[in-house]
């Protein structure tokens, strides 16, 4: 579960009947706009020619909480039923754990119980539920004129020039404003495919128009949640705020944001904090970069071990993977900030209501 006032939580596995969300708190008459979903889902499914061969509609199905288009106030739940579903290798390397990737901490925690085919419930497929609650904080975002918005920022050592924010914000690439990168990236994730091998990046996530005052003291600091938003995201392996760990070289006089009055509204003349001081959002553009490591599923000889047999063996792994998880994950990282920062809008908004409150 994610989120106080507006939560959500996810059910299901790759293999598994289906894939799905629920959403808690989302208010009453927000209308389903199915082709905006479907954008976001299709984006999801990352560049056509450098994804997994899986094929998967992902339309989604509204279980409860939506009523002649628009929301009810109740729970929202929406399914993607698993339909493109070949589990016949997995039964064969069900007793050896990939490197990388969750089947051996899985297999641990859960005593072998869990769901191992294609990643059970670890698999990126989860992602669906990710992009679909990410709708609902869009909208209630966009009634506050709150924009987010996602792009590689590197992939593997190519990475994109210096741009400002109306280069990423009006760009139509759906993956990376800076065309020159783009294509530098997509030749080393083809190379990189080529070899059997996989690729990792940083998705930089920006949210503008964000008034000051979200996130709070302690549990409700805006840092803490959008990290945690960003680390449930599989695959993540790290995430930093403005200078981010950058900060930790410079004296105080380099890294502190001097502030200035520009049209009676207080700024800070740079914006080394990404936008968040104390937790807080002080107003300026919040700017988050969230580290991937490259997939673990590859198809060159890696060591593993045999958990029936007790022995040490070679995988030679079959099937269908990701040479790079970037292209699909920046719909997702977009989702997560969308919706911790909807969670804490909600929360501001209702002390923000009360201070106005007359009393009667
Ligand atoms: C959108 C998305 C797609 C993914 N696709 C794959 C994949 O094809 N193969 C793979 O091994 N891992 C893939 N992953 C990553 C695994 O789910 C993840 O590495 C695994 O659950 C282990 O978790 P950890 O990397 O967070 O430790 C994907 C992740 C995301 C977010």
């Amino acid at each position: 579960m994610i989120g106080r006032l507006l939560r959500f939580s996810l059910f299901g596995e790759s293999h598994g009947r289906s894939v799905g969300v629920q959403i808690d708190g989302v208010p009453p008459g927000i209308k389903i706009e199915e082709k905006k979903i479907m954008t976001e889902l299709e984006r999801r499914k990352g560049i056509p020619e450098l994804s997994t061969k899986r094929k998967e509609t992902d339309r989604p199905e509204f279980l409860s909480g939506v009523f002649k288009g628009y929301t009810t106030g109740g729970p929202v739940v929406a399914i993607a039923k698993n339909k493109d579903v070949d589990s016949s290798y997995y039964e064969k390397i069900r007793n050896i754990p990939r490197p990388g990737h969750s089947d051996y901490s899985a297999y641990m925690k859960y005593f072998g119980f869990n769901d191992y085919r294609g990643g059970g419930m670890f698999s990126g497929r989860l992602t669906f539920g990710i992009v679909v609650a990410g709708y609902f904080a869009r909208e209630i975002l966009a009634k506050a004129g709150i924009r987010v918005k996602a792009y590689a920022k590197s992939i593997g050592n190519i990475k994109t020039e210096r741009l400002s924010l109306k280069d990423v914000f009006e760009s139509n690439n759906p993956y990376c404003p800076d065309d020159l990168a783009y294509n530098q990236m997509l030749e080393l994730i083809k190379k990189t495919k080529d070899e059997g091998d996989s690729v990792g990046g940083i998705v930089e996530s920006i949210a503008l128009d964000v008034p000051p005052g979200l996130g709070g003291f302690f549990e409700d600091d805006l840092e803490a949640n959008l990290s945690k938003a960003f680390f449930m995201i599989p695959a993540v392996k790290g995430v930093e705020f403005g200078l981010g760990f950058k900060a930790s070289e410079l004296k105080g006089s380099e890294a502190n944001d001097p502030f200035a009055f520009n049209k009676g509204k207080v700024v800070t003349k740079t914006n080394n904090c990404g936008g968040i001081l104390g937790g807080i959002s002080d107003g300026m553009p919040i700017i988050a970069r969230v580290a991937f490591k490259p997939t673990s599923s590859i198809f060159k000889e890696q060591d593993s071990v045999d958990l029936q047999a007790g022995k040490d063996v070679k995988l030679n792994l079959k099937g269908r993977f990701d040479p790079c998880i970037v292209p699909k994950a920046i719909p997702v990282v977009e989702a997560m900030m969308s919706f911790s920062l909807a969670d804490s809008y909600l929360r501001w908004l209702s002390w923000k209501e009360f201070k106005n409150l007359e009393r009667k």
